[in-house]
C-alpha cells in the first residue's frame, strides 16, 4: 500500500507537511501480510500502545523562507590562480575552463570587448546565441538597443566601455545562469575588475546587480543609488533583453543613464581637484 507520504511528494507538497512516523509503524506492521502472527497477549499490547500514541495527522509545518541557495563552492586553488592572470591570458584560460557545465555546450567563451582603459565597464548576464558564434559581447538585438544607450551616456563602446558578463559562456536555450554557474565564473570577472579598475561599474539586470551586491533585492529596490564592488562605483539598470520586451521601462533606464552619468562626473571631479 502506498503511504500518504508518496502522495504528498506526487503532488509536490512534501516538503510543506511532516508526517508523524508512529503514523507509517503503525500501519505497515498491521498491513504486512508475513508478519508472525501475533498471539492475543502481543495483540493486547499492540493495541495498548496505539492507544497510548498520538492520533495519527499531518502535522503542518510552520511558514518557512525558500530553500537556501546550494552553498557556494569556488576552488581556492583555481581562484587564486585566475587572480594573477594578465588580461591577454583571460580570454584562453577561460575558453579552457570547465569548471561547470557551460562548457559542454559552448562555442567559445566570451570574455569581453572594449578598451582596457575604458573608464566605464558594463557587466551583463551571459552571452547568448550570436555572441558564442562570434565571441563578442553584446552583438545580437539586445546588443543594438545597448549600443543606444550607450550612446546616449556620451559614450563610445569601443574606447569608452568594456563591455562584459557575468558568465562567460552561452547558458544553454539562453536560459539565466545559475548558483554555481555564476560562482564558478566569478575569479574571471573579479580579476576583470581588478585589471581593468573602471571608474564606474553599470549593471546590466538583476543577475549581475545580484552578482555584484550579493542582495536579492528587486532590480526596482537596487536601481537609483550607488553600490560599491571590490572598491568601484556600481549603478544598476535593466537589461536590454527586458526593455525590448517592456518598451515602457525604457524611461526608467534612461532616469538610471542619467544618474550613473552624474555620480560618474561628481567622482571625476572630485579626483581632478584633489
Ligand atoms: N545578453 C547579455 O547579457 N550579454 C550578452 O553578451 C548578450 C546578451
Amino acid at each position: 500500500m502506498r503511504l500518504d507520504k508518496d502522495y504528498l511528494m506526487e503532488l509536490e507538497l512534501d516538503s510543506h507537511f511532516a508526517m508523524r512516523e508512529s503514523m507509517h509503524e503503525a500501519v505497515t506492521s498491521t498491513n504486512n501480510a508475513n508478519a508472525p502472527v501475533a498471539t492475543p497477549k502481543a495483540k493486547v499490547a499492540t493495541a495498548a500502545a496505539a492507544i497510548a500514541r498520538p492520533t495519527p495527522q499531518i502535522i503542518a509545518k510552520a511558514p518557512t523562507a525558500p530553500p537556501a541557495a546550494p552553498p557556494i563552492v569556488i576552488d581556492p586553488a583555481r581562484a587564486g590562480s585566475i587572480a594573477t592572470l594578465a588580461f591577454s591570458d583571460l580570454s584562453n584560460n577561460a575558453n579552457a575552463c570547465k569548471a561547470c557545465g557551460l562548457c559542454k555546450q559552448r562555442k567559445q567563451a566570451v570574455v569581453g570587448s572594449g578598451s582596457t582603459n575604458a573608464p566605464w565597464l558594463f557587466v551583463g548576464e551571459a552571452p547568448g546565441t550570436e555572441e558564442d558564434d562570434t565571441g563578442e559581447p553584446f552583438v545580437g538585438q539586445a546588443g543594438k538597443l545597448l549600443d543606444a544607450m550607450i550612446i546616449s551616456l556620451g559614450l563610445k563602446r569601443g574606447t569608452d566601455v568594456y563591455l562584459t558578463n557575468v558568465v562567460k559562456c552561452r547558458p544553454p536555450g539562453n536560459r539565466p545562469p545559475q548558483v554555481d554557474e555564476i560562482n564558478s565564473c566569478a575569479p574571471y570577472l573579479d580579476r576583470q575588475i581588478d585589471l581593468l579598475q573602471p571608474k564606474m561599474i553599470l549593471a546590466l539586470g538583476k543577475t549581475a546587480i545580484a552578482r555584484l551586491t550579493g542582495s536579492e533585492e528587486s532590480l526596482n529596490n537596487l536601481r537609483g543609488r550607488v553600490h560599491t564592488y571590490r572598491g568601484i562605483p556600481v549603478v544598476a539598470t535593466f537589461h536590454p533583453s527586458y526593455l525590448l520586451l517592456r518598451l515602457p521601462e525604457k524611461l526608467k533606464a534612461w532616469e538610471d543613464l542619467t544618474f550613473a552619468r552624474r555620480e560618474f562626473n561628481k567622482r571625476i571631479l572630485a579626483t581632478a581637484t584633489l
